[in-house]
Parts: C-alpha cells; sequence; structure tokens
C-alpha cells in the first residue's frame, strides 16, 4: 500500500521541511508555557503556589495524558500566547474531565478577549461531548483595559456552568487564590467548591471597594476567605490545607461522581501496519503538489487484527476519485473517513460524500474528514454539470448530520471545500490543523489574480488606463498577506481549531478525542434538509 520508497530522493527533503515547522511549533508551545515569564513564575513559586500546569499535573491520573486545547490562543495578539489560561482534557480518577485552570503569573490571571473565547470553547466541548469540569480558579477577573470586549459577553461563562449542572454534567471548583467580583460566581455557580486556606479570597467587593460604597473597614479574610467560607457563609464545601490537599479532595470528589459513560468499550485492537513516524516522509513541502490520503489513513488507523481484517474498507473506491471514503478503526472505535486525494471536488466526489455522510448516520458512526482541498471545481462544463446544487448537497449532509465529527486539516482547506470537508463553522467536535496546513477563502495567487483581473476591468469599463506597475505591487503585497493570514498559528491563534499538532500524534489525539465522544450517546439522523436532485 505504502509509495514511500518508489519515491526515492524526495523524503529526506520532505521530512527536513516539516521538522523545521515542528521546530517552530515547539517554539511558539514554549511561549504559553512561559505565562507571564521568568519574573512571575519565580514571584509565583516564592509565595508557595503551583503554576496551572504542575496543579493539571498533579490533579490528573499518573502517567495520563492531558489534550491541551488551543494552546496557541491569542497568537499575533498584544495579548500573551495562551490567553492566560490552560484548557484540555484530563482523566481525574478513570473520568475524562474538561479542566480549565486560570495563569495568574499573566496579568494576575486577568480574562481577556481571547481568554474569553477559549474558555466559552472548553465549555462547548465540555457540553457535546457530556464532561464533568474542573475549574482551577486564581484569577484577576476581567482585563480590565480591554472590559468593554469581555464584560457583557463574559455572563456566558456563569450561565454555562449552571446550564451544564442542569444536564447533569458536574461542575467543579478548586480555588487557589483571586475570585473576585464576577469570579466569586464561579465557586458560586460550581456543584463543589474547594478553598485553599489563607489563599482563596472569594468576594464581591474586596475591602478598598467595601470602604468606598459603604465606609466598612474590613479585610481580606473577613471578606471572602477559605476559613470563613467554610465556616460562615456556606460557600466552600470542603477547606483544603494546601494545594495539594485541594488537588487530592478534588480527585476524592471525582471519584465519587458515579460516571458512567454512555458507549460501549472500545475492542481490542493492532497499531497501523506503517509507523505514523514515516508521515514526515509523505507530505510534500509544497501543498500544490498532491499526495495520497491512503498513506496518510494506513498511519493514523488501527492496523488489521482478529475481528478487524482490513484496516481500510473503502467505499466506491472507483467513483468520484478525488475523495477517499472508507471504513476503519481507531483505537479499537468505529470510525467513518473522508480524505481529499486530488484536492479539487468534483460533482462526483460531493455525491459520494453525501452519500457516505448518510450510511454514518444509519450506522451511528463516528466521521473524520482530512482536509486537503482546493476547493470546488469551477467552469462552465462544471457550473453546467450542477456542481453547486452537488456541493449543496454535501455541505447539507455534513451540517445536519448528528455523528460526532472531527476535522484535521493535513494539507490545504480552501474556499466551499473547508465548509464541505467539515471546517470550524460546521462545528466538528474537534479539529486540529499541522503545521504544513494552509486556509483561507482562496490560495493567494488565486486571490491577488482575482483582484488584479477585476480592478482591469473596472479601469476598461472607465475608459481610464491601467497601471501595469502598481498591478504588480498590489498582486505581490496582497498575495504576501493573504499566505501569512493562512498559516495555522494565526488560525489557531484566533481559536479556528482546537490545536496544531505534530503529524505523528494525530492517531493519539484522535484515539483520545474517540474516547472523549464516547462519554454522550453517538446517534446518527435520518432529519437532512432538502437534497436538490
Ligand atoms: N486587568 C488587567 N491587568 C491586571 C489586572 C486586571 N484585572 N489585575 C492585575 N493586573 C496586572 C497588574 O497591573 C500587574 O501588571 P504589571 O506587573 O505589568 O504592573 C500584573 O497584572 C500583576 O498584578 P499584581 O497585582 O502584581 O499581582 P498579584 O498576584 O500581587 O495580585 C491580584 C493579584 C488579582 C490580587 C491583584 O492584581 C488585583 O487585585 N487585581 C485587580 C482585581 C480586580 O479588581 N479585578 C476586577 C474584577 S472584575
Amino acid at each position: 500500500m505504502t509509495a514511500i520508497d518508489s519515491e526515492a530522493g524526495t523524503e529526506g527533503d520532505r521530512r527536513e521541511h516539516l521538522l523545521a515547522k515542528l521546530a517552530d511549533l515547539d517554539e511558539q508551545h514554549a511561549k504559553a508555557v512561559a505565562g507571564g515569564g521568568e519574573k512571575y513564575v519565580a514571584r509565583h513559586h516564592e509565595r508557595g503556589k503551583l503554576l496551572p500546569r504542575e496543579r493539571i499535573e498533579l490533579l490528573i491520573d499518573e502517567g495520563s495524558a492531558f489534550l491541551e486545547l488551543s494552546p496557541l490562543a491569542g497568537w499575533g495578539s498584544d495579548f500573551t500566547v495562551g490567553a492566560s489560561v490552560v484548557t484540555g482534557i484530563g482523566v481525574v480518577e478513570g473520568v475524562e474531565c474538561m479542566i480549565t485552570a486560570n495563569d495568574p503569573t499573566v496579568k494576575g490571571g486577568a480574562s481577556n478577549p481571547w481568554t474569553l473565547r477559549k474558555t466559552f470553547r472548553a465549555a462547548q466541548i465540555a457540553e457535546e461531548n457530556g464532561l464533568p469540569s474542573i475549574s482551577l480558579v486564581e484569577s484577576a477577573g476581567a482585563d480590565l483595559p480591554t472590559q468593554k470586549e469581555i464584560f457583557i459577553p463574559g455572563g456566558k461563562v456563569f450561565r454555562d456552568l449552571t446550564r451544564a449542572s442542569a444536564r447533569r454534567q458536574p461542575t467543579i471548583a478548586l480555588v487557589f487564590g483571586n475570585a473576585t467580583a464576577g469570579g466569586a460566581y464561579v465557586p458560586g455557580l460550581s456543584d463543589y467548591t474547594v478553598m485553599v486556606k489563607e489563599q482563596a479570597k472569594v468576594f464581591l467587593a474586596g475591602p478598598p471597594l467595601v470602604k468606598m460604597a459603604t465606609g466598612e473597614d474590613t479585610d481580606d479574610e473577613t471578606l471572602g476567605g477559605a476559613e470563613m467560607h467554610a465556616r460562615t457563609s456556606g460557600l466552600a464545601d470542603y477547606l483544603a490545607e494546601d494545594e495539594r490537599d485541594a488537588i487530592r479532595i478534588g480527585r476524592r470528589i471525582v471519584a465519587r461522581l458515579n460516571w458512567r459513560k454512555a458507549s460501549p468499550e472500545p475492542t481490542a485492537y493492532a497499531e497501523p501496519a506503517y509507523d505514523p513516524d514515516t508521515l514526515l516522509d509523505l507530505i510534500p513541502a509544497d501543498l500544490k503538489e498532491p499526495f495520497d490520503p491512503r498513506e496518510v489513513i494506513a498511519r493514523i488507523v488501527d492496523g488489521p487484527s482478529a475481528g478487524n481484517e482490513v484496516a481500510f474498507d473503502e467505499f466506491k473506491p472507483l467513483y468520484g476519485a478525488s475523495l477517499v471514503t472508507g471504513w476503519a478503526r481507531l483505537h479499537g472505535r468505529p470510525i467513518g473517513i473522508l480524505a481529499n486525494a486530488q484536492g479539487v471536488l468534483f460533482s462526483e466526489e460531493a455525491q459520494k460524500a453525501t452519500q457516505f455522510i448518510q450510511l454514518a448516520n444509519s450506522s451511528d458512526t463516528p466521521l473524520l474528514f482530512l482536509h486537503n482541498t482546493t476547493g470546488y471545481m469551477v467552469g462552465a462544463e462544471y457550473e453546467q454539470g450542477g456542481i453547486i446544487k452537488h456541493g449543496a448537497a454535501m455541505i447539507n449532509a455534513v451540517s445536519n448530520s448528528t455523528v460526532p465529527h472531527l476535522s484535521v486539516l493535513i494539507g490545504a482547506s480552501y474556499g466551499a471545500g473547508n465548509y464541505g470537508m467539515n471546517g470550524r463553522a460546521y462545528d466538528p467536535r474537534f479539529l486540529f490543523t499541522w503545521p504544513n496546513a494552509k486556509s483561507a477563502v482562496m490560495g493567494p495567487a488565486q486571490l491577488a489574480g482575482v483582484l488584479s483581473i477585476v480592478s482591469r476591468a473596472a479601469a476598461e469599463a472607465k475608459g481610464k488606463p491601467f497601471d501595469e506597475e502598481a498591478d504588480a505591487g498590489m498582486r505581490a503585497f496582497v498575495e504576501q498577506m493573504v499566505e501569512e493570514q493562512s498559516l495555522p498559528y494565526v488560525l489557531s491563534g484566533m481559536l479556528y481549531d482546537d490545536g496544531v499538532i505534530d503529524p505523528r500524534d494525530t492517531r493519539t489525539v484522535l484515539g483520545i478525542c474517540l474516547s472523549v465522544i464516547d462519554t454522550a450517546p453517538v446517534a446518527g439522523t435520518d432529519r437532512f434538509g432538502v437534497f436538490r436532485m
């Protein structure tokens, strides 16, 4: 099945190219891990406190993986990469939980517009997959200079917490420090609240504001200390001696949730027939160069084993060859895969995808979309052949399908192809990007070319001479700008994906996602919009 050997000479370059991109990705991730920087990290440690990632490390089961989400949130903005909060899925006492941890080393853990978007995304994932959530709280509340962008939408954080509780998705708050004003409603609206002695400060207004408002002289401990809340107000359910004790209590709370997942246990499985490491030899440096997605699939899905004799059962292999569809298992769980092959989606591919999505719904099978498309085919022949209605049918099927969807951008994701292949706006449960991927309304050169043709036609219509030199300058400028805007960090920074991942980790990441998805029931639908024939 593998074609790597037949392309001798290219694999070394491809690997080198991707390794360079991965080294750069490591550098970007390091910015998020560095939080507020050395000075604030040292100060935090000197205060005897743990960093958010240290708290998470102690909270999750020993040796288990933490699937961090949106680590590059805020990339390219004025705010620290990571947006002063760490979010992700971790296993606590055997239960997959959504964990949200403020980073108090970044502006006191204050929430800026990107923090909010990242927190909303985490809440959405918890909701769709039915996960319990654990908030590790220590925040200066709203980022005051950007309050106008966060105050009104920020109310959703508290609304989401109480709605989660109403859905019987437990919410747990471990309070390590400041949780004032609006922040006080995180413990206030959680099912379970743990506060750390002499550290937690939970009040609607601190001593200076109380003095201003009512003239009362008071102090932090009397207003909102852990002891007071545990013994007097009753807001704290548990008083923790220190941070480690709070984490221990948090784990005990999860242990007593009587938590059960909706879906059956996965079957036994074999590792892929081909080593995922060789994915690095497969992906061309130039996105225009096509690559066979079957090679990618063979390195992601379970290898053949008893009960799974064929790793990938391709569906309709002779029809619509530019889109590969088929069935496989991943970490012992069934999955239907749609993967672009030659880049362009024609009518046949759109129809094949529509049928395949309906089949997955009729068998309650989650779907994985592997994007490498330049969009739907244009031109008179294709318009006359009904490319719009066929593309629309595919978008209809993707939009109304109710089985869980996963998307990975493994190459290009341009134009309506991004929509048909279940881009961000189509609410896949999870969406990850490889560092070589690009996404935009169209390719940079095409976009600049279209602008040039339009302005040439406009000049002609007005009878004005066309400035060729200015046009060449414009095209170069636009091409460069779109090129930069199409890059994964920019898109990840804007929360258009859940993270940029190493291609070699794809199987592990998707395996975690499929397990998380199994927390809630998987149920397909037979209700789609009107399919235009
Ligand atoms: N918005 C924006 N920046 C904030 C902030 C906020 N809400 N709270 C703190 N910061 C900034 C500080 O100005 C400081 O910046 P600098 O180091 O560049 O000068 C940095 O974050 C660290 O703050 P600092 O006060 O030194 O940290 P601390 O750990 O000693 O104290 C708090 C943390 C949260 C107790 C304290 O910063 C505080 O009371 N902040 C205001 C809380 C508040 O009233 N928020 C509004 C709620 S809606």
